[in-house]
């Protein structure tokens, strides 16, 4: 299969990055139908065989608000008794303590809270306003640590909001630094509605560091609604970000924020950094291979351009 031709950019960039894949999680929670179980857990297989150093699995919300992934002890218990990969290691979406309950109940290390940067999306999203989001999640992340889990915590809207529009930077690092600061690892910043451009992801990233939170502990997170995603992982890039959230094939999107749609095809930035001489530890072959049994599976082509171009 075609590789990118290597050539190093001149500026000062990472050799390696880490991929968080999220297609299990963010791409089959958006998905009209609910994927069958097998189905999930050969996607997560095969995901992990082409080398996605870490893949979100599923989340533990409430069945009745993401149906596509009510399975998800059934899901976590087939991949444990088929062995062959450690389910423990497996990241999944917690928003509360109850999410919480059913994640130890499998022995999971690894969890996400998911916090928003406006009111509105906090409102529709996670039933609770902007300042009540943290009462949920301070004592889910509180007792997730002394159970000696790894926290990351997503912050949505944080480059446009569908309901209220643009979202000032300060609202934003704020937001994103009281859900740091109750004990998360890590933070990923979200363009869940895909409008945020490259000058104001380096603006973001900037003011986050500004704010005493250090670019190592920053992700980002893009969808491509508007065809930026891929020239806002480059931004990201030179200013420093070494995780970056994808999604095989392009799947994903939120099924409570208006208009958004895919996520970074995991294949379009693998194409980009392996061109820039960046390692991802990620088998290109393998991946599309993944994605385009997936497109079968689905009914419909994967809307990356990369996966497009080698299938
Ligand atoms: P609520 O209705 O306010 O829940 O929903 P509650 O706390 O009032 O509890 C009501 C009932 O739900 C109780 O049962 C609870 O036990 C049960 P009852 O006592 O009435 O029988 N319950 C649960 N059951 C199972 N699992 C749970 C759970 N929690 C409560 N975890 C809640 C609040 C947060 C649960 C709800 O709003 C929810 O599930 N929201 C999830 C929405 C979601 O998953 N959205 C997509 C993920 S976010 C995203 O995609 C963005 C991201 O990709 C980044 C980006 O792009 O920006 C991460
Ligand atoms: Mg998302």
């Amino acid at each position: 299969m075609r590789q990118p031709q290597v050539e190093q950019s001149p500026a000062e960039l990472p050799e390696q990055v880490t991929i968080w894949e999220v297609g299990p999680r963010d791409g089959l929670q958006n998905e009209k139908s609910v994927v069958d179980l097998e189905t999930k857990a050969e996607f997560i297989r095969r995901l992990l065989a082409a080398g996605l150093p870490i893949v979100e699995a599923t989340s533990f919300v409430h069945p009745r608000w993401v149906p596509q992934l009510a399975d998800a002890k059934e899901l976590l218990e087939k991949l444990r008794d088929e062995g062959g990969l450690d389910h423990h290691d497996l990241p999944v979406l917690v928003p509360n303590e109850r999410g919480l309950d059913r994640a130890l109940e499998l022995g999971m290390k690894h969890i996400a809270i998911f916090g928003s940067a406006t009111e509105t999306f906090a409102t529709k999203n996670l039933n609770r306003s902007l300042d009540e989001q943290f009462a949920m999640f301070e004592p889910t992340v509180s007792r997730a640590r002394e159970a000696g889990m790894d926290v990351r915590a997503y912050v949505s809207m944080c480059f446009g909001d569908p309901w209220e529009g643009d979202v000032p930077i300060d609202q934003v690092v704020s937001v994103g630094k009281r859900l740091f600061d109750l004990g998360a690892s890590q933070l990923s910043l979200g363009d869940t509605i895909g409008v945020g451009t490259a000058g104001h992801v380096k603006r973001l990233l900037g003011a986050f560091g500004e704010a005493g939170l250090p670019i190592e502990n920053l992700a980002v997170h893009f969808h491509d609604t508007y065809g930026q995603a891929l020239a806002n992982a480059y931004a990201a890039l030179e200013a420093g970000v070494t995780t970056f959230d994808a999604s095989a094939g392009g799947l994903g999107g939120c099924p409570y924020a208006e208009s958004a749609t895919g996520n970074l095809a995991t294949e379009d930035l693998v194409w980009m950094l392996h061109g820039l001489g960046i390692e991802t530890g990620v088998d290109l072959e393998a991946l599309v291979g993944t994605s385009v049994w997936m497109s079968g599976k689905l009914g419909r082509p994967s809307p990356s351009r990369v996966v497009t171009a080698l299938a």
